[in-house]
């Protein structure tokens, strides 16, 4: 037996359990990894709250880990019994001391990077990965808004912007991280708590405003995002912190000037085998370089996952969060 956290329901913290359960054996295709280290991401608060549906209940949690793997299913050839893998995405079931997944889905870690460090930006970095490199491919001189700057998509996004000369202009809720986004690379940051986040872009771009805006906020921040673009410029909306944008009426790109839009995941860029390969090889040689350092800012047991996502969805984490089985 081994354990893992899962929920009979929708909702709460309250609803994980840590539970026993027998690991399953690697079907086809698959391969089964013990967990060293396990990251937490926003998505798996949608998860368990429903607002993004689940296959079946009861279900595991979270897509995020990195560890050995112990077991592999007939056909797999790039991954063997002892190798050193992290992994992003596949079926929900991360949060646990074993995990079955498609081995499409895992990457061999080059040897000087350790568990924890992978398990805390696979998801995250990649996500940075395609955002700066592929929704648009960034090439330096370029002024960005990026949301969520101190937290854990945005800690990576600083320093990636910072080693291509983006100009990132970060969003924060307090001195401590606003002093942290700049820290890693930040060209200017923004506490929304205290400032207007237009006039500020505004002032900060000399009236020019951005190339492209990084929402992960959503619903509360969508028409703000739209006033800090150039005309004709990328609003790319890729998270729900506050809630899903919904009931747009599309002619509002037009009034706010002939912008483009678009609602990425890290599915539909990391989609296949050699997709995420290459992805992984950008996001791996700036780790190995150290152009760009994970900060694991807080670890939980992973029988305190629930803890751990109550800080995240509560805004008191900075960087990554890890859980530990
Ligand atoms: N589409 C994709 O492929 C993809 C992949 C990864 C992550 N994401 C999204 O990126 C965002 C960041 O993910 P993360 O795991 O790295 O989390 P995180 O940024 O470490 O934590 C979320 C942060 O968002 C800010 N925030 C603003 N409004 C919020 C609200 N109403 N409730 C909670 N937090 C709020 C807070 O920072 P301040 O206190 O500074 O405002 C908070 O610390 C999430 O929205 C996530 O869904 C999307």
């Amino acid at each position: 037996m081994a354990k893992r956290i899962q929920f009979a329901r929708t909702g709460g913290s309250e609803v994980l359990e840590f539970a026993d359960v027998a690991p399953a054996e690697p079907g086809p295709g698959e391969v089964r990894v013990a967990n060293r280290a396990i990251g937490l991401n926003f998505i798996d608060i949608y998860f368990r709250t429903g607002l993004y549906p689940v296959p079946s209940l009861p279900s595991g949690l979270g897509t995020e880990g990195a560890g050995v793997v112990e077991a592999v299913g007939e056909g797999v050839s790039h991954l063997r019994p002892g190798d050193r893998v992290a992994y992003a995405q596949g079926p929900l079931g991360a949060y646990a001391e074993r995990h079955t997944l498609p081995a499409a889905k895992v990457v061999v870690l080059p040897d000087a990077i350790d568990f924890e460090t992978a398990a805390a930006c696979m998801l995250k970095g990649l996500t940075v990965q395609y955002l700066l490199r592929q929704t648009r491919r960034l090439e330096g001189g370029e002024t960005i808004l990026f949301y969520a700057a101190a937290g854990g998509v945005g800690s990576l996004a600083c320093q990636w912007a910072r080693e291509l000369g983006v100009k990132l202009i970060g969003t924060v809720s307090s001195p401590e991280k606003a002093e942290l986004a700049k820290r890693n690379g930040a060209w200017a940051t923004i506490d929304y708590t205290k400032e207007n986040v237009v006039e500020r872009v505004r002032e900060l771009t000399g009236g020019e405003r951005c190339d492209v805006v990084y929402d992960s906020v959503g619903k509360d921040t969508w028409e703000t995002s739209l006033d800090c673009l150039k005309p004709r410029a990328l609003m790319v909306s890729f998270g729900n912190s506050s809630g899903p944008v919904d009931g747009v009426n599309i002619g509002i790109l037009n009034q706010k000037g002939s912008l483009f839009v678009t609602r990425p995941s890290l599915n539909g860029y990391a989609d296949t085998r050699e997709r995420l390969e290459t992805m992984a090889a950008e996001l791996f040689e700036m780790l190995e370089s150290g152009k760009v350092k994970v900060d694991i800012a807080q670890r939980y047991p992973l029988a305190e996952a629930g803890k751990a996502q109550e800080a995240l969805q509560g805004r008191r984490t900075t960087g990554s969060t890890i859980l530990i089985p």
